[in-house]
């Protein structure tokens, strides 16, 4: 663990006080257990969805902040379904998507080019598709073509503050056409669990360990993170907290899955090489023992290398808790790391800027 850092994550809070963040990126995030239990409501109750029946594949796409709910569902159930789940972010319909694959097209504002090009197509090949929007043209061009949308609210100000609506509706249409089991009740823990962990992010959250979000942004401090997950869940949670560095926080940031690193990676933490990066670990009680057993020994090499290094432990019962506890740690420490670096962490400029060139080239 990296020492020298108010363990309460004080400048962070103080930083919280001073109004950086007039979109209210944090109450989104702290809204995380309502959204989760509203988007699987949505889901649930989605009119029209399709039958799951001889369904031999199902394809997940989205871009961004709409595409994460597909890495989710797949990290959750690949291991338990007896079809594969495909997650695409690009604009080109694979091959095999014909009229027996679930198509699932997600994305928040509709307005998305490539989740609308593979819309389109899936439509053209008749596969089964679903939408998943707030509206904008993919929730029209569904509307045309007769096929259901999951229409979660436009309530958050981005996509990526979006992901219980998104994801958890995802998995409530899931459940209603028949392909994962009943959900509910884990849905409800999740919810538990995020709301507990909701409480202790807040920033006039007190306690005796602190804001642990507020704590973990102080620590990294003005490094760089690298997170590294587990295959599986760890995976996906710390992919999502290197896209929340790079979109709240605006720092460049990196993500990378045990046991790979440690067969790449790991020999670049050579010496001197770590000064400039802290290293989060995400843990979680369902690790491979295999791969849990190459944590403590790649954090020893990252910190000879002058990397800073702390571990972040998973709560709750079930994976999809568990999951979701580590994607929201993630999300609340990005918040404060755009305070404590002075940034509003809502605005995406970068992204803004690409989308209006590509438009404009379009005609
Ligand atoms: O965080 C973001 O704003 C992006 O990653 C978007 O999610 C991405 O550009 C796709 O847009 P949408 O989610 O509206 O499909």
């Amino acid at each position: 663990m990296t020492s020298g850092h108010d363990p309460g994550g004080g400048d962070a809070l103080k930083a919280a006080e001073e109004g950086r963040d007039p979109q209210r990126m944090l109450d989104a995030v702290l809204s995380l257990p309502e959204h989760c239990r509203r988007g699987y409501a949505v889901g649930r109750e989605t009119p029209g969805l399709p039958s799951g029946d001889g369904v031999t594949t199902i394809t997940v796409y989205g871009m961004g902040g709409s595409g994460v709910s597909g890495d989710l569902v797949r990290s959750l159930f690949r291991e338990r379904l007896a079809i594969p789940i495909d997650v695409v972010k690009g604009p080109v319909l694979p091959e095999y998507c014909q009229k027996d694959t679930l198509v699932v097209c997600s994305s928040y504002s509709g307005e998305t080019a490539e989740t609308l090009s593979c819309f389109e197509e899936a439509a053209r090949r008749g596969c089964r598709a679903l939408a998943i929007s707030t509206g904008g043209t993919l929730a029209a061009r569904a509307e045309e073509a007769s096929i259901p949308l999951v229409r979660i609210p436009a309530e958050v100000p981005v996509p990526r503050a979006a992901l219980g609506f998104l994801a958890f509706g995802l998995l409530g249409a899931l459940e209603a056409i028949g392909i994962v089991p009943p959900l509910e009740s884990e849905v409800q823990h999740t919810v538990r669990v995020l709301a507990d962990l909701a409480g202790g992010f807040r920033p006039d959250a007190d306690g005796v360990t602190g804001n642990r979000a507020a704590a973990l942004a102080e620590s990294i401090g003005d490094r760089h993170p690298v997170i590294w997950g587990a295959d599986g869940i760890g995976a996906v949670a710390a992919g999502r907290w290197k896209t929340q560095m790079n979109e709240n926080a605006k720092v460049a940031a990196w993500a990378s899955v045990l046991p790979e690193l440690d067969h790449n990676e790991v020999v670049g933490w050579s010496a001197g090489q770590g000064e400039r990066f802290f290293v989060i670990a995400l843990r979680h009680e369902e690790e491979h023992p295999d791969v849990a057993a190459r944590f403590p020994v790649s954090l020893q090499i990252a910190s000879e290398s002058g990397a800073g290094h702390e571990e972040v432990h998973a709560e709750g019962a079930s994976p999809l808790a568990r999951l979701l506890s580590l994607i929201m740690t993630g999300d609340a420490t990005s918040v404060y790391l755009a305070y404590l670096r002075g940034v509003d962490p809502t605005p995406i400029e970068a992204i803004d800027r690409i989308k209006a060139a590509l438009a404009e080239e379009g005609g």
